[in-house]
């Protein structure tokens, strides 16, 4: 892969980064993760302006104008002619002696490479996954897309396991979101109920689209806290992200949603999801 490190395009065996990177002492750093497929790029307005205000609540500042990294996000994409996966993009607060305290004149360390990956024809798709609860156990700024994953990686690591392919984190009994998408319900009265945004999880571009869509087709959405409970007897449940789109959850800690198969009106906003911001 060619692979694209402050302002240079470099074999990825060339590309290296300090040792006393923030990034890699403090995790003093931010990432955007933005889905490809057929060489173009998916939601990008809406992961720059996400990018954009991560940046803002850290301090941190781009190297780039939004305009440059949308010339490097091209750029990228034909210089591995990449025809479907994904771009991910980390900026961090740079090299620095180490110190708690931000040093005062940072160079960040501006990172993008490519992955390529079938993410159209999924075929947890057409089975849904199953998803273990654990307790969100991760800091309170959860909003800020930082490169903090360990967490994620240990509850995805106990949720495969128990056996599930992700999992659902908690919060006093209610559920925040997954380890790396937005988690969603559809109630028994066909209404699409997730968590309002806050603090406590992240603003997913996939959601706020799927929330859009869903609205337009006359689904009722309710933006609020929902249950343990209530997830796991609830008549459909998906996941969102940038490279899942909507993806069907078809069993919670154990526990069948519905008849155990993808839901019907998660599987129809996946079919418009895809027709509308992919196709
Ligand atoms: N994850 N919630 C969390 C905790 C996430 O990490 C992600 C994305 C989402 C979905 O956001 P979006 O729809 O904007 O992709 C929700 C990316 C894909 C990742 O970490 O790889």
């Amino acid at each position: 892969r060619t692979v694209y490190l402050n302002g240079a395009w470099l074999a990825e065996a060339d590309a290296h980064v300090s040792i006393f990177d923030r990034g890699f002492l403090f995790a003093d750093a931010i990432y955007e993760v933005t889905g490809v497929v057929n060489g173009k790029l998916l939601e990008y307005e809406g992961h720059s302006a996400r990018l954009q205000r991560s940046m803002g609540e850290l301090g941190l500042v781009c190297p780039l104008s939004p305009e440059e990294l949308l010339g490097v996000h091209r750029e990228i994409v034909q210089r591995n002619a990449l025809s479907e996966g994904l771009i991910y993009l980390q900026i961090s607060r740079g090299p620095a002696d180490r110190d708690f305290a931000f040093p005062a004149n940072p160079v960040p360390t501006l990172v993008l490479f490519t992955q390529a990956k079938a993410v159209l024809d999924n075929p947890k798709a057409r089975t849904g996954i199953s998803v273990a609860l654990l307790p969100d156990l991760r800091w309170a700024r959860c909003d800020i897309k930082t490169v903090q994953l360990l967490y994620p990686s240990m509850a995805k690591m106990e949720a495969a396991r128990q056996g599930a392919d992700d999992a659902w984190l908690v919060e006093e009994g209610f559920v925040t979101e997954a380890s790396s998408a937005s988690a969603h319900i559809i109630t028994s009265d066909g209404v699409l109920v997730t968590r309002p945004l806050s603090q406590a999880i992240l603003h997913g571009i996939t959601r706020h689209s799927v929330l859009d869509l869903a609205t337009t087709i006359g689904v009722a959405v309710e933006e609020r806290p929902f249950s343990v409970e209530e997830a796991k007897t609830a008549a459909e449940a998906f996941i969102t992200s940038a490279t899942n789109f909507v993806l069907p959850v078809t069993q919670i800690d154990g526990q069948l949603i519905g008849d155990g198969q993808p839901g019907p009106l998660t599987l129809r906003l996946r079919e418009l999801y895809i027709e509308r911001k992919i196709a």
